[in-house]
């Protein structure tokens, strides 16, 4: 009995002390370019959901505006919680610019950058914010200029949701992994089999 009872105390320490929130962490920013609303709805979608299940705590979107976008992540936001923004920046340069003039450090996410395993320690290292910046169909040359860091992930062509998140999992260490969103309607509950979700009222 007494073995039971340390065991389940030992768990359930361990799995308090494993729960972070995004408070806890550096700020980090996501800063999508060139969206279309026509052909990159998912896509963009799908940055935007990465950029939040990875611990960043806004995105900001430039090319075309996409209400309708951002109102169904805003959906989302509520569903799943924590505080999540999404906001349309029309002159991206200007943000970049704004970035560091506050301090801020900005990570340009290309496939002809520095490796990132090569370069992660450093960033990591930094305390500064991070903007993380992905592009769309043709990046300009200016952003590459701007930017503190041009980073690839591997040197293959791919996709700017795969870079967004192994760049998020690298910067974070994994502990992205244990990151609690507040205020959530729907939780999953982690199960081997089947489906469990805890339904908090609102
Ligand atoms: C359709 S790709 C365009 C590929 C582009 N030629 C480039 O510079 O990586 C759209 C975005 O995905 C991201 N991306 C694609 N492959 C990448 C890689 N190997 N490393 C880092 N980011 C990548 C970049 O942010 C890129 O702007």
């Amino acid at each position: 009995m007494i073995i039971i009872n340390v065991t389940i105390t030992i768990t359930l320490t361990i799995t308090i002390m494993n729960i972070i929130t995004i408070s806890d962490m550096m700020n980090i920013n996501v800063l999508r370019l060139d969206h279309r609303s026509k052909r990159d709805a998912r896509i963009t979608t799908h940055v935007c959901l990465t950029a939040r299940a990875f611990g960043a705590s806004k995105i900001y979107l430039s090319g075309e505006e996409d209400e309708k976008l951002m109102k169904n992540l805003e959906d989302v936001v509520d569903r799943w919680g924590g505080s999540f923004e999404i906001q349309y920046k029309k002159s991206y340069m200007n943000l970049i610019e704004e970035w560091q003039n506050n301090g801020g450090e900005v990570i340009h996410l290309t496939m002809y950058g520095s490796q990132v395993q090569d370069v992660i320690g450093n960033i990591r290292d930094s305390s500064k914010d991070k903007l993380i910046v992905v592009g769309g169909s043709r990046v300009p040359t200016k952003v590459y200029k701007k930017s503190n860091w041009n980073v690839s992930i591997t040197t293959q062509p791919h996709s700017e949701v795969s870079s967004l998140a192994i760049f998020q999992h690298m910067l974070m260490d994994g502990k992205e992994l244990d990151l609690k969103f507040d205020d959530a309607v729907f939780e999953v509950i982690p199960t081997a089999e089947g489906k469990k979700v805890n339904i908090h009222d609102q």
